[in-house]
């Protein structure tokens, strides 16, 4: 039976996916990367030539949406997103990809399709997801609200060893400025922008480890929905 629905919504880089997935795995919760199925739609996009510059040819996209199924799948305790049966997860993580998908997240037809989609996922399952829109959007009621934040300088030094750990040759101003760039994009479009909900609860990681950040969020849980713990 369904009883929880946890939103984590934050900037880019913030950890919102590390927290998110951590409380998933400690309250044995289906994790939803919504961010990766923009990226996802964005690869698409990339792929068949729909971009040029800022601009996105969106009926197409939208038709080759229309034919496309994602589902995340659980391959060796990581969620790795697969597109039309094809594990997508490394290529939507690429500079490239994070430099277009705030292109293609600000398109309104792409996010109703991506938010029909969340919500079905999230309709019978006890779920956390991670995004932008997800408590003021996706799930305005949600049981608890999370919304993450560090500095832009600790984010962009995170993501930057990040990719350099994955072979990826960048640097880290290139990071930054791709970070600073998706925030402003983010919080500025007409459509969802990232905003902080009235009801949601403010986690700064800036100076946390990834462990203590758990730790807050999981007294936050357990003091709010105290009868879903024991
Ligand atoms: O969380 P992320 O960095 O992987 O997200 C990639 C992009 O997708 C981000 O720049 C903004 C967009 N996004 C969004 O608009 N709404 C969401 N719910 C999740 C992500």
């Amino acid at each position: 039976m369904k009883t929880l629905t946890i939103a984590v919504d934050g900037h880019s880089s913030c950890g919102k996916s590390t927290l998110a997935k951590a409380i998933a795995k400690e309250l044995n919760l289906i994790y939803i990367d919504t961010g990766a199925m923009y990226r996802g739609a964005t690869l698409l996009a990339v792929e068949n030539n729909l971009i040029q510059g800022e601009n996105i040819d969106n009926n197409k996209l939208m038709s080759l949406l229309d034919k496309t199924s994602m589902e995340f799948k659980n391959i060796e305790g990581e969620n790795h997103l697969f597109m039309n049966g094809r594990n997508i997860e490394r290529e939507i993580r690429t500079i490239e990809i994070s430099e277009k998908v705030s292109y293609v997240s600000k398109v309104a037809t792409v996010r109703n399709r991506l938010v029909e989609w969340q919500r079905a996922m999230g309709k019978s399952m006890n779920v956390i997801l991670d995004g932008r829109d997800i408590g003021t959007v996706v799930f305005p009621n949600a049981d608890i609200k999370f919304f993450v934040t560090a500095s832009v300088e600790i984010r962009a030094k995170r993501r930057f060893d990040e990719l350099k750990a994955k072979g990826d040759d960048v640097t880290l101003e290139v990071v930054m400025a791709n970070i600073q760039k998706r925030d402003y994009i983010d919080q500025n479009r007409e459509m969802s922008p990232l905003k902080q909900a009235d009801d949601a609860i403010v986690i700064d990681n800036s100076f946390n480890t990834r462990s203590e950040q758990l730790e807050i969020a999981i007294n936050i849980i357990k003091s709010k929905c105290p009868h879903l713990l024991h």
